[in-house]
């Protein structure tokens, strides 16, 4: 089957597939993913002074993503274990008379052998596997996909501690507690090797963690990133939380504000998980030959607003458990800010919100 996507024709197995029973993997509701990641290219392009030039697609399959980033003036390289994605790939840059290098190997071996500006990892599942090595490969930009959501949030929890090194804890801000997982995974993965990675752009949507960091060599700048590390801890009861930064846990035992146990996760990553004028940038280079563009805007728009809070709020939980009706997402937001605290949507769904007030400012100004 030949799909359009962006510009560009490729040729892809003829239904979606999970790559598991001899064929080249291909998933059409990655196209938004893929869609800003294009967009993600052309905005750190247009930042950087010494033009950025190679992008390594290193877990190809049909090659779409390295594809996409050689229609858009890359020298792009495909990289899969797979020999008929490989083929597959190269057939794809032909169809596009486009050029591209397309590499069978592990990409394991492959990055550690080769320096690129920017480095996609695209995985099944954990990125983990390959983090090493695309940070040791990646001389820009990081570009991560993670769809082991279940391990990420806590659902999981024996297979997120050995994945990602950290306790993640299930809540009910779930993807923002998986983002902060990975992140805090990858910052401290590049650490190891002198690499500071600092998150730029990053969104959960549907079932994956996209993430894009900013990669700077240097002990320096990777001890600095390690200082905005730390964890969250969290009241199940009445919804309380509170972070700290720091590597060891020193958490209240019990909940101040309702005396329930506390539970603590971490080593999260505290900072923020974007940077608002790179997010905006982005959004500049979304254009009309996305299909996804209209998605693309809407989620963008909302990143670039979200404060830079560790955890977000249901509004509809909260007021689940104030036994109350919940209003309208503007009202409600209107309120707090009348109350004197910071609140902003955010991308985690229509109902989820980010605010600098706590579960009792919140009670307080609201009910
Ligand atoms: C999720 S698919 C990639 C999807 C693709 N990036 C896209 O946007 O359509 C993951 C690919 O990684 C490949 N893969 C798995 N292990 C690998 C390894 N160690 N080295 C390179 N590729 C690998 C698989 O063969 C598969 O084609
Ligand atoms: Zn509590």
């Amino acid at each position: 089957m030949r799909i359009e996507e962006g510009n560009v024709e490729v040729a892809v197995p003829g239904e979606a597939t999970d790559g598991k029973e001899g064929e080249v993997f291909y998933n059409p509701e990655m196209e938004l993913n893929r869609d800003l990641t294009v967009a993600t290219l052309r905005a750190y392009r247009e930042r950087e002074d010494a033009e950025p030039t190679t992008y390594l697609d290193a877990t190809a399959a049909s090659g779409i993503r390295g594809v996409r980033a050689a229609a858009n003036g890359w020298t792009a390289t495909t990289c899969d274990v797979d020999p008929e994605a490989v083929d597959l790939a190269a057939e794809n840059f032909e169809r596009n008379g486009l050029d591209g290098e397309t590499v069978h190997e592990d990409a394991n071996v492959f990055m550690h052998q080769q320096r690129f500006d920017v480095v996609d990892v695209d995985p099944f599942g954990t990125p983990m596997p390959f983090a090493d090595a695309a940070a040791r490969s990646a001389q820009g930009l990081l570009c991560v996909t993670a769809t082991d959501t279940a391990p990420l949030c806590g659902a999981h929890f024996e297979s997120g501690v050995r994945k990602y090194g950290a306790v993640p804890r299930n809540t009910e801000y779930h993807a923002e507690m998986g983002l902060r997982v990975l992140l805090s995974a990858l910052v401290r993965t590049a650490a190891t090797f002198d690499v500071a990675a600092r998150p730029v752009f990053s969104h959960v949507t549907d079932h994956y963690a996209r993430t894009y960091l900013d990669v700077e060599q240097g002990a320096r700048a990777a001890n600095a990133l390690l200082e905005e590390l730390g964890h969250v801890d969290h009241c199940q009861h009445c919804l309380y939380r509170d972070h700290e930064h720091g590597l060891l846990a020193d958490p209240d035992e019990l909940c101040p504000h309702c005396g329930h146990h506390l539970q603590t996760a971490g080593p999260l990553w505290l900072g923020d998980a974007h940077d608002p004028a790179f997010v905006a940038a982005v959004r500049e280079q979304v254009t009309g030959e996305f299909e996804t563009a209209d998605r693309a805007q809407d989620l963008l728009s909302t990143v670039e607003g979200e404060l830079s809070t560790p955890t977000h709020y249901d509004q509809h939980r909260l007021y689940k458990r104030w036994s109350k009706s919940a209003v309208g997402m503007d009202q409600f937001l209107a309120t707090l800010r009348d109350a004197g605290h910071e609140a902003s949507r955010s991308h985690y769904g229509g109902t989820t919100f980010k605010t600098t007030a706590d579960v009792a400012d919140m009670e307080t100004a609201l009910n």
